[in-house]
């Protein structure tokens, strides 16, 4: 992958091995729908695949998943007789292109098929931001002799997740120039109604015809070409589904229906002015490094692409809208890595994001119930009911006879508290009351209840505790006290009273009847104080360390360094049991928690821990959303060349696939961190009671770092200039 301005990502050459991870990287989106990159006519082995935010519908073993919507791409162009396709005759030349400044994807091929005539066709393909039920399409063809076209276009309903198929057919028809397509989700009864419009510009018209196929309703449009003449090809496309409008179907028609003959031109320009207003509030400059700058840019993108304006009863999955990677359920990515962007950026955004929690908010105290607490508790994997749909067994990656117990979605409790940081960060940031007064005080106090229901007291140690849990560190589960979950419970425990008093001084109404709802009264609000006052909490007095969890430091001692060069995780290495045994995290968790709590950590503290147990990390194969952290920690104690090798781990996750799993989608959590870790990392931001100051720690071969923030309603510019000497900037 080129760069040009740091804008654009560039393919110089099209190669079937690698073209699932293409998909993921020239992933499109508009924060209804995200498709994947993959071309207009067909190769084996793609992955064509839409997935319109909230469209979940059930399935074995992973419960649920973001369904794959018809195929909105299709476009087959017969020239001059023959088929184009890129593995057939000759490529001359071959360019794709992102555009990141406007998510316009865009793909100029000039080809000599195999009968010898050339052609040279420009691609081009935005889902608008303005209007996100309208995807569009242009094709520009240049003939070299006197010629005939065709082009064909199915709106095919029989797409599937990977072989799983979740569409029932409802009906179709044509309009003029258009096709239909009805349809209704096998499980969930989500209706989708799709509407495609082609129109063929230039030449000299011979046909325009429609087939009828049951479930793939197609148009075909065939006309004269003369030598050097240039034809455009447009194609709109309108989804909507019953999440929306009690009639997709007549929606969708109604949406191409008022559009002009020609559509492109105006739909355009009001999307790229859209997408400018979103550069306008976000964009980071890096000057000095063209590499991470455009890595930068493409994280901030995808989160663009895939953030819901329009919809707060959705979030975004581990993946975004970008690929099957964990289904399109949402984890604790979203509130702790991404979720700061949009906070400090587009606040109404991370609003939606944290109505999503309210929203669900019944399937998680169904949670709580069916595990015998009281209160809310938030599943690990959470999808359109926030009820827990982590798979409990999956199959074995290497071993097809034996299957795996996956145990997150039982007790990786610390997404609860997770969920409440993220909405009192927002609410620090934005002073948003009407959030917190109407949703994010129900969230605070329904979950404080979860854990003062969950502690269990140990009459031996005096202490409340929290056993039988996952931390952060997946390769660790089944621990007792994992230092990370124990203090952000404590956490969540006392600043849940804090949000009461203030609910109840601020809004004496919506506080009654809270409690009424809640049923909360004096002793319960007394037990939460006194349950996280005495939660258990282990740290050497003298080094300062923290113990991840009760034992951790009698984990058998593996040497990191021993084990370089690797190409595979710890725990592909040494196998579950092994790594389990063994004291190597796959991601940070006390570092983890001395970024989130860092009152918790002086100076001295924080050095012994991050040391400590960066020494210990699988930083290249573990966990994609450990880097950023690492790189913003690494910061803090003074370490930026240390620091830049872990931003670099994190931000070419994508572009250049080194964990080698990006077919499977973006690493989105990743792609926030990334954003965090210019921001707190290398600006060093923070908010001080006038507000927010930085104090910069760039990588020596930085000249420039820009970004942009808001706080309570005001913008911020930074603009931090490297120093000749390296170090700091001002
Ligand atoms: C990580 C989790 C993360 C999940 C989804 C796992 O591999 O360990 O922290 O939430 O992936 O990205």
């Amino acid at each position: 992958m080129l760069n040009e301005r740091n804008w654009i990502v560039t393919e110089t050459c099209f190669d079937p091995k690698s073209q699932n991870h293409a998909e993921t990287i020239f992933t499109i989106g508009n924060g209804y729908l995200g498709t994947r990159g993959a071309h207009e006519e067909r190769y084996p082995g793609e992955e064509r695949t839409t997935f319109i935010h909230g469209v979940f519908d059930d399935v074995p073993i992973v419960f649920t998943e973001l369904v794959n919507a018809p195929d909105w791409l299709d476009l087959t162009l017969n020239l001059g007789g023959e088929w184009f396709s890129l593995s057939e005759g000759e490529i001359l030349a071959y360019q794709r292109q992102l555009d990141l400044r406007n998510g316009l994807l865009s793909r100029r091929v000039e080809w000599r098929s195999p009968r010898g005539a050339c052609w040279h066709i420009l691609f081009e393909r935005f889902a608008s931001l303005t209007n996100p039920h309208l995807l569009c399409q242009r094709v520009t063809i240049k003939a070299f002799e006197d010629t005939t076209l065709e082009v064909r276009t199915t709106l095919s309903g029989d797409t599937d997740n990977l072989n799983y198929k979740h569409w029932e057919w409802i009906g179709q028809g044509f309009g003029q120039n258009s096709a239909w397509l009805h349809l209704r989700t096998r499980s969930t009864g989500i209706e989708l109604g799709a509407a495609t419009r082609l129109s063929i510009l230039g030449g000299q018209k011979l046909r325009q015809t429609a087939w009828d196929t049951r479930n793939a309703p197609t148009l075909v449009a065939a006309t004269q070409l003369k030598s050097g003449d240039v034809v455009e090809i447009e194609k709109i496309t309108a989804f909507y589904t019953s999440r929306e409008t009690t009639d997709p179907q007549s929606a969708a028609r109604r949406a191409l229906e008022s559009l002009p003959v020609s559509a492109w031109k105006g739909l355009w320009e009001s999307h790229a002015r859209a997408w400018q207003r979103e550069w306008e509030a976000c964009d980071v400059v890096i000057e000095g490094d063209d590499r991470a700058h455009l890595a930068v840019r493409f994280s901030l993108f995808q989160l663009l692409a895939a953030a819901p304006r329009q919809d707060e009863r959705v979030s975004i999955g581990a993946k975004a809208l970008s690929g099957y990677g964990y289904r399109g359920h949402v984890f604790w990515d979203t509130e702790i890595f991404m979720l700061p962007f949009f906070t400090y950026t587009r606040p109404e955004i991370a609003r939606n994001l944290l109505s999503y929690r309210f929203h669900t908010l019944e399937g998680a105290r169904k949670k709580a119930r069916e595990n015998g607490f009281k209160g809310a508790q938030f599943a690990w994997e959470s999808a359109a009911t926030g009820e827990e749909v982590t798979p409990t067994w999956v199959p074995h990656p290497t071993d097809r006879t034996r299957l795996i117990r996956i145990w997150t979605g039982d007790i990786q409790i610390h997404i609860s508290a997770d969920v409440c940081y993220a909405i009192w960060q927002y609410w620090q940031a934005t002073g948003d009351d009407d959030f917190m007064i109407h949703r994010g005080a129900e969230i605070f106090l329904d979950v404080a209840r979860f854990w003062a229901s969950r502690a269990e007291w140990n009459a031996e140690t005096g202490c409340y505790e929290f056993t039988d849990v996952i931390g952060p560190d997946e390769y660790h589960d089944h621990v007792d006290n994992n230092a990370y979950t124990n203090a952000l419970a404590r956490w969540q425990l006392l600043t849940a009273l804090k949000v009461m008093n203030w609910l109840q001084e601020r809004k004496p109404d919506k506080a009654a009847a809270l409690r009424r709802l809640l049923e909360l009264d004096e002793n319960e609000l007394a037990r939460w104080r006194e349950v996280a006052e005495k939660i258990y909490w282990k740290q050497d007095a003298a080094s300062g360390l923290i113990e991840q969890f009760e034992g951790y430091f009698q984990r058998r001692q593996i040497d990191l360094q021993a084990l370089e060069p690797r190409t595979q995780s710890i725990q592909s290495l040494l196998g579950i049991e092994g790594a389990s045994e063994a004291n190597i995290l796959k991601q940070p968790d006390v570092v983890m928690l001395a970024y989130l709590l860092p009152e918790l950590f002086d100076e001295k503290t924080l050095r012994a821990n991050y040391e400590y147990y960066n020494a210990r990390t699988d930083h290249t194969f573990g966990s994609s959303l450990g880097p950023a952290i690492h790189a913003i920690i690494a910061c803090r104690v003074g370490k930026p060349d240390e620091a830049y090798q872990h931003f670099l781990r994190a931000a070419l996750a994508d572009l250049e696939d080194v964990r080698g799993n990006a077919h499977d989608g973006i690493h989105a959590a990743s792609a926030g961190g990334i954003w965090q870790a210019i921001v707190f990392g290398f600006g060093g931001l923070k908010f001080e009671p006038e507000g927010p100051k930085v104090n910069p720690c760039l990588p020596r071969h930085w000249r420039r770092l820009k970004f942009r923030i808001s706080y309570r309603g005001q913008p911020y510019e930074f603009d931090l200039l490297n120093s000749p000497a390296g170090g700091k900037g001002g």
